[in-house]
């Protein structure tokens, strides 16, 4: 199945950021918000990102309009009535995510594929909010954030997803210049399985006062040809959604490892959630 409308739903960190690259590849894309000005910032980012790539050098202005020419706004979510594939980006909440595949669900056309960018919550959990003919096109799509940058992306398997699905999301991350790994549907999947506890040993170390964060991060960075350090990466996720999946990670496979630092706690409900608030583990702009 060849993939030319897609809608995006979730005009976030991720959500506009996977609209930026379908669009950039010549699909037709539609970004959704349930408030329309949140849906239009989502494509103003976009076209921030786009003007930054212009002043580079990096594209052209033509090529930059062609991109924004391809991406509406909406909060209508109706308009999913014509795509091909429905890419989910919201926030990591079953019920939330749950409730808006189930009005998906009823107003996408029958042949439609639905991928949901959830970074730990089951598929086949989501999958069952859904028809039963429908979960056999139903996959997690995860991308990795900023998502223009980073050429990966995770493919989930539901137990319920088929071969011809698979095949037709493999193809698109190809069209999108984007390496596939798969994993099975199992708590944080893959990567995120990989780099929490990673992400959460550091903040352990900072809590017990092992070191300071500016040399627990540098030690990543220089001593390990990390791009960020832990701190700063969590930072740049959303502390909330880290505690959000250590959770996920906690409750589904027990591991000590995976227990959220208390630190991790208290500056989320303090409301420092990383770059997003202005502040985590670091102040922000640095
Ligand atoms: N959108 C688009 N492009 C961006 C961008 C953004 N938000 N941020 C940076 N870029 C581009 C820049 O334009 C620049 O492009 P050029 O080289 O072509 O000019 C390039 O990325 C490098 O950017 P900078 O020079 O400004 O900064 P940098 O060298 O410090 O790199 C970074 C920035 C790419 C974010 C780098 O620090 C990095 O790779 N960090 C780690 C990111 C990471 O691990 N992401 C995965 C997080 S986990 C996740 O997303 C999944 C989950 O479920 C939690």
């Amino acid at each position: 199945m060849t993939i030319e409308r897609v809608f995006v739903a979730g005009a976030g960190l991720m959500g506009h950021g996977i609209a930026q690259v379908h669009a950039a590849i010549g699909k037709q894309v539609t970004l959704y918000e349930p408030d329309l000005d949140r849906a239009v910032a989502g494509r103003e980012r976009i076209a921030g990102n786009l003007d930054r790539a212009v002043a580079k050098g990096r594209l052209e202005e033509t090529a930059r309009d062609e991109t924004l020419g391809r991406i509406v706004a909406t909060d209508d979510l109706g308009t999913a009535g014509s795509a091909d594939l429905v890419v989910e980006a919201v926030f990591e909440d079953v019920a939330v995510k749950t409730g808006l595949w189930r009005d998906l669900d009823a107003r996408a056309p029958e042949g439609s594929i639905f991928a949901s960018n959830t970074s730990s919550i089951s598929i086949d959990l989501l999958a069952a909010a859904l028809a039963p003919a429908r979960r056999a096109r139903f996959a997690g799509m995860h991308f990795f954030s900023p998502v223009p940058v980073m050429p990966l992306v995770e493919l989930i398997r539901g137990s319920a997803t088929d071969a011809a699905t698979e095949a037709t999301i493999r193809g698109l991350a190809d069209e999108l210049g984007k390496s596939v790994i798969v994993s099975a549907d199992r708590p944080g999947f893959l990567v995120n399985r990989i780099l929490m506890p990673f992400l959460a040993e550091a903040m352990r170390a900072l809590q017990e006062g092992v070191g300071t964060a500016e040399d627990i991060d540098t030690g990543a960075k220089v001593g390990l040809n990390h791009p960020m350090g832990p701190l700063e990466l969590a930072d740049f996720i959303g502390l909330d959604v880290c505690l959000g999946i250590l959770g996920v990670l906690h409750d589904g496979l027990g591991g000590e490892q995976f227990r959220p630092p208390e630190v991790l706690e208290e500056l989320v409900a303090a409301g420092h959630l990383g770059q997003k608030t202005g502040r985590g583990f670091f102040t922000y702009p640095r």
